[in-house]
């Protein structure tokens, strides 16, 4: 086999799949990885000792639910993507999980969400179409009970995918301003410059944040 065999090239980054959203790829690419930081730093958070419910919002396949439900919190998980849906309920254990229900919708038709101690949403929110944005942040926050949690990430203005049209990006004034009667527990800018082996290059101006609202 030669070195330049596409079988033996190395994965592309995840990067390429949520550039053009191929989710199918996405899923694939991130099986196996666990929960992710933020969730884990907002779960640690809160006193174990309360039965609580979160939502999961573009849970894709499942890796921060999953570790929701091994903690005992009831989750909501809701994604646009049924095959997302499908890969988180063939995990072992999810498919008739009691505290577990799923629900498949666009951020754009999300009118409402039931009361929550955790909104929980890596890596998810900038997808929401722009037009649709503000309306989606009050739902979601409106969620959110005094004292609860918002986890998950936002993406900045020099985030190589601020110029993809139907994407949501904030400044840092801006993603600040979003949580506007929340506390910022967690509030980590990251910015930095990845390459994948065909030398595409992305810049990830990413907001990691954990925030708890006013109770
Ligand atoms: C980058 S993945 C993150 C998935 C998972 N939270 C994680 O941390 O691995 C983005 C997820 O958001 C979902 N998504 C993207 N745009 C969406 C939209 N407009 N409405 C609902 N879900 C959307 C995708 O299906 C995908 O599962």
């Amino acid at each position: 086999m030669s070195e330049t065999d596409p079988q033996h090239s190395p994965p592309p980054p995840t990067f390429i799949y949520g550039a053009t959203r191929d989710w199918a790829g996405y899923f694939a690419s991130v099986a196996g990885k666990p929960a992710r930081e933020t969730l884990i730093a907002a779960l640690d958070r809160f006193d174990s000792r309360t039965p609580a419910y979160a939502i999961d919002l573009g849970c894709g396949e499942g890796r921060d639910t999953q570790e929701l439900l091994s903690r005992g919190w009831k989750v909501l998980a809701i994604d646009g993507s049924q095959e997302g849906i499908d890969h988180l309920l063939d995990r072992p254990g999810l498919k008739n999980h009691p505290k577990l229900t799923t629900r498949v919708s666009t951020f754009e038709d999300l009118k409402e969400l039931s009361p929550v101690e955790l909104l929980n949403a890596s890596f998810s929110v900038p997808f929401c179409h722009p037009d649709h944005f503000a309306r989606f942040w009050r739902t979601l926050t409106a969620a959110i009970k005094p004292g609860g949690r918002f986890a998950g990430q936002l993406f900045g203005d020099r985030d190589s995918w601020a110029t993809i049209p139907d994407r949501s990006h904030q400044t840092l004034a801006e993603a600040r301003a979003l949580f506007e009667g929340f506390d910022l527990e967690m509030f980590d800018e990251e910015e930095r410059d990845k390459q994948d082996f065909q030398c595409i290059e992305k810049r990830w101006h990413v907001y990691h944040i954990v925030a708890r609202k006013h109770g």
